[in-house]
């Protein structure tokens, strides 16, 4: 039997949401019939890409004009419009991709899912790392207990200067924090997701802001940001502890001085250890200390992963590998580096 056509409509037109179009347009039977953005020139640039996608300047209208054979909604707006976008759409009855971070507080989380549920949709989160080869990898040689009871991960997304000079990266309460909840977001979510997603249980950690706030004469790649709107941290690095004794740190920085950027994760279990960016796993073998990178692993374009899971999720039912749950979880873990570093001790992770 020939599939669908698979209908998606956008709330928010932007940069991610044109990245999605230019791989769901690479799908099979696959139509973006409408897309809602407040601004102009978003809409112009779509247009100009899109003529036939539908626009709105009003998410709730198109919601409400949507035809009925549309499944999903592709959620791309900043962090504070994600969860009442998503619990819209959701209540249109659509299954929802949600960008990263799912939102910006586990409280809102938690309502997203209540919606998700009480209208039977999934929530499908935009985070994409989880389906990099490099993941599979360690997420497969954990599940096959290569590396024994895993005790230590080291997460960083750090970047030594990179204060975002568009957009609202600088502003809490459009974003929700800085780095930590931008960027940190991804590590933490592919690091947590290779463990397995255990449940988090307390966090310790500290934010700082030092250098975002001030007008700045050094050289950068991006220059001139907005430091009279800046309110979120430059730099912040948590511990987390989860309920199975594992320890997670999270180090994630748009400012911090060191020698250059990094985004990796580190483990380190009873049997043995991996690095993420590397592909490498060490272990003891044969009288020796041996380090091993796959002969074979694989490469696949994760967004293109990212865009086909989310069409067969929402069209043929295929399990979500990124479902709102995982978000939650996230989502408490930022909730607790936030509050921890506000109260300046640690705190427990409902
Ligand atoms: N997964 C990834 O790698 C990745 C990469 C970039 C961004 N993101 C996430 O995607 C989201 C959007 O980021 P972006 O880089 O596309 O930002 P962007 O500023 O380019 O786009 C956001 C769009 O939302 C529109 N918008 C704002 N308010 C709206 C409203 N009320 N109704 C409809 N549209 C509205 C804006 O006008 C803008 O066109 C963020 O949450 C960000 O964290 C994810």
């Amino acid at each position: 039997m020939s599939k669908p056509v698979f209908k998606v409509a956008f709330i928010g037109g932007g940069g991610i949401a044109r990245t999605h179009m230019k791989y769901l347009k690479t799908l099979e039977k696959v139509d973006i019939c409408a897309a809602a953005d407040v601004s102009e020139m978003s809409l112009k640039r779509l247009n100009e890409e899109y003529p036939d996608v539908e626009q709105y300047t009003d998410y709730k209208q198109m919601l409400r004009e949507l035809p009925a054979d549309c499944q999903a909604v592709d959620v791309c707006t900043p962090n504070g419009l994600h969860a009442e976008n998503t619990i819209a759409a959701l209540d249109a009855g659509k299954h929802v991709m949600v960008e990263k971070p799912m939102a910006m507080s586990s409280a809102e989380a938690q309502k997203m899912l209540d919606a998700a549920k009480r209208n039977g949709k999934q929530i499908i989160v935009g985070f994409q790392h989880r389906f990099d080869a490099k993941t599979k990898l360690i997420r497969d040689q954990i599940a096959a207990n290569s590396f024994g009871r895993i005790l230590y991960v080291r997460a960083q997304a750090l970047r030594r200067r990179g204060i975002p000079n568009w957009g609202v990266f600088g502003r809490k309460e459009l974003q929700g924090g800085g780095p930590m909840i931008d960027i940190g977001v991804h590590i933490l979510e592919t690091a947590h997701y290779m463990i397995g997603s255990p449940r988090p249980v307390t966090a310790s950690g500290g934010a700082w802001t030092y250098m975002g706030n001030k007008p700045s004469e050094v050289a950068s790649v991006w220059p001139g940001w907005d430091y009279q709107t800046y309110n979120v941290e430059d730099l912040a690095c948590a511990m987390i502890r989860f309920d199975n004794g594992t320890i997670l740190v999270i180090e994630s920085s748009f400012v911090a001085h060191i020698e250059k950027d990094i985004f990796n994760v580190t483990l380190m279990g009873e049997k043995g250890g991996a690095v993420w960016d590397t592909s490498q796993i060490f272990t003891d073998h044969g009288g020796y200390q041996m380090n091993m990178t796959p002969g074979w692993l694989g490469k696949w374009d994760v967004f293109e992963y990212k865009m086909k899971h989310f069409v067969d999720v929402c069209r043929e039912g295929r399990k979500n590998e990124a479902p709102g749950e995982h978000g939650l979880l996230v989502q408490k873990m930022l909730d607790g580096v936030y509050a921890s570093a506000e109260k300046g001790r640690e705190v427990g992770i409902e």
